[in-house]
This record gives C-alpha cells, sequence and structure tokens, in this order.
C-alpha cells in the first residue's frame, strides 16, 4: 500500500512573515495520526524561516526549482548543494509554469532531475498535458514523451526518490479539476509506462500525485482512485484550512 503524499506548491506567494505564520498553523494543527506524508514547497527567500517553523513536525520542506549546476557563474541560480545546506529533501522538477512560461525543456527538466538524484535529493518530476494537447488526443504520447525524457535510464533505487505530480495544464489554477476518471487513466497509463521501462514492482511503488485545482472538497474522490496516491497543491495549499482539509482526505 502507497502511503498518500500531499505536498503545498506555494508558488510566488507569500512574504517571509507570511510563509511563517502558515507553516506555524500547519504545525499546530497538522493531526498526529495524518494519513499522509506531508510537505511545503516555500519560496526560495522564506525556506531558512519556514524551516525553523517545521522544526521537530514531521513536514518535510522543499525547492520549488534547482539548477543543475554545481556552482559558479550562473546568476540568479540555486544548486543542489544549497538546497542540502539549506535543509531541504526534495525539489519539485519541471512543473508546468516552468515548462510553459519559462521554457525549461524535457532536457534542462532532466539534467536537473539528474542534478538532485547525484546529491540524493528526492524529487517530485512534474508532467502534464496542455488543453489542446488534451482536444487533440495527444495525452498519453505527451506523457509518454515528458515520462521517458524524464526518467528512462535511472537505477531502480535512483527511481525511489523520485515522485511523479500528474498535472493537465488546463487544470492548474482555473478551478476545472480533471475528473476522477480522468486522473485515474493518467495515472494508470503512468504507472503501466513505468513497468515496462523499470519492472511491475518499481511501478508499484511509485507515488503519483495528482496536481490541478485540488481543493479539500474533491481532496478524497481524487484521492480515492487506486493510482492516485497524493496531491500536488497550488491555490488550496496557501490556507491552513483548505490544504488541513485535503490532508484529512487521504
Ligand atoms: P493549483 O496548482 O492547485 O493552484 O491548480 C497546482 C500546481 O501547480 O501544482
Amino acid at each position: 500500500m502507497r502511503r498518500a503524499y500531499i505536498a503545498g506548491n506555494w508558488k510566488m506567494n507569500c512574504t517571509i512573515a507570511e510563509a511563517v505564520s502558515l507553516a506555524e498553523q500547519l504545525v499546530a494543527r497538522l493531526p498526529g495520526d495524518a494519513n499522509a506524508d506531508v510537505a511545503v514547497i516555500p519560496p526560495f527567500l522564506a525556506i531558512a524561516a519556514v524551516r525553523k517553523a517545521l522544526a521537530g513536525s514531521p513536514i518535510a520542506i522543499g525547492a520549488q526549482d534547482v539548477y543543475f549546476e554545481k556552482n559558479g557563474a550562473f546568476t540568479g541560480e540555486i544548486s543542489t548543494a544549497m538546497l542540502k545546506d539549506a535543509g531541504l529533501s526534495f525539489a519539485l522538477v519541471g512543473h508546468s509554469e516552468r515548462r510553459h512560461v519559462i521554457g525549461e525543456t524535457d532536457a534542462i527538466v532532466r539534467r536537473k532531475l539528474d542534478a538532485l538524484l547525484a546529491d540524493e535529493l528526492d524529487v517530485i518530476l512534474c508532467i502534464g498535458e496542455k488543453l489542446e494537447e488534451r482536444e487533440a488526443g495527444q495525452t498519453e504520447a505527451v506523457l509518454e514523451r515528458q515520462i521517458t525524457a524524464g526518467i528512462m535510464g535511472l537505477t531502480a533505487a535512483q527511481l525511489t526518490r523520485v515522485t511523479i505530480a500528474y498535472e493537465p495544464v488546463w487544470a492548474i489554477g482555473t478551478g476545472k479539476t480533471a475528473t476522477t476518471e480522468q486522473a485515474q487513466s493518467a495515472h494508470r497509463f503512468t504507472r503501466n509506462l513505468v513497468a515496462g521501462m523499470f519492472s511491475r514492482e518499481a511501478a508499484e511503488q511509485l507515488r503519483i500525485q495528482y496536481g490541478g485545482s485540488v481543493k479539500a472538497d474533491n481532496a478524497k474522490d481524487l484521492l480515492a482512485q487506486p493510482d492516485v496516491d497524493g496531491a500536488l497543491v497550488g491555490g488550496a495549499a496557501l490556507k491552513a484550512d483548505s490544504f488541513l482539509g485535503i490532508i484529512a482526505g487521504a
């Protein structure tokens, strides 16, 4: 049985004080018997303060992005060693906003994933189709391309550090959630693909989060799908009430 994994991606929101206040509320109110692994992903500048606020709690903390070079003349970028130094255990790669707003390619996403694994950090690899791709019947082809580029050739041990987040681009921040059938179908497709690339055992261990307008009132149904193992939450992660409501749905 895969344990649910709920991560809150705060994106480019929150002052440091707001981030600390949100973290403190989560620490105070997260039930001791929560049925999920829980993580928050604050903006870089709030990480040190949020880490302090989370000290001693089971809530993990990750980064929204990372750069693949080790150090040097890469103005504005953050390395995997810097993430470790700041006490982080994982980072997102390939979020749709980085792919489609910032212009990251599959190859860049892969270099970031490789850099994180080389430094023994965990990864949430985000994948997902755009609306026009879904309407053109290309959803599975897009997922296959992103997954193959993202994880083909990893060792079985490296794969245990990877979580995949299926986030249909048309559902992110739009209030439009994928139906439970659409989510389950994409997750099943993803798991079967990973089984073919690695093994059925590895695929059964892989956690696949759903992301895209997850809210307290739709989380339970989504998380009840056999291949939906958690959620990557944006907007609803910015309020303790709604994020805790999602965790309660696990
Ligand atoms: P959303 O964002 O929950 O606001 O749709 C999800 C995400 O981008 O990870």
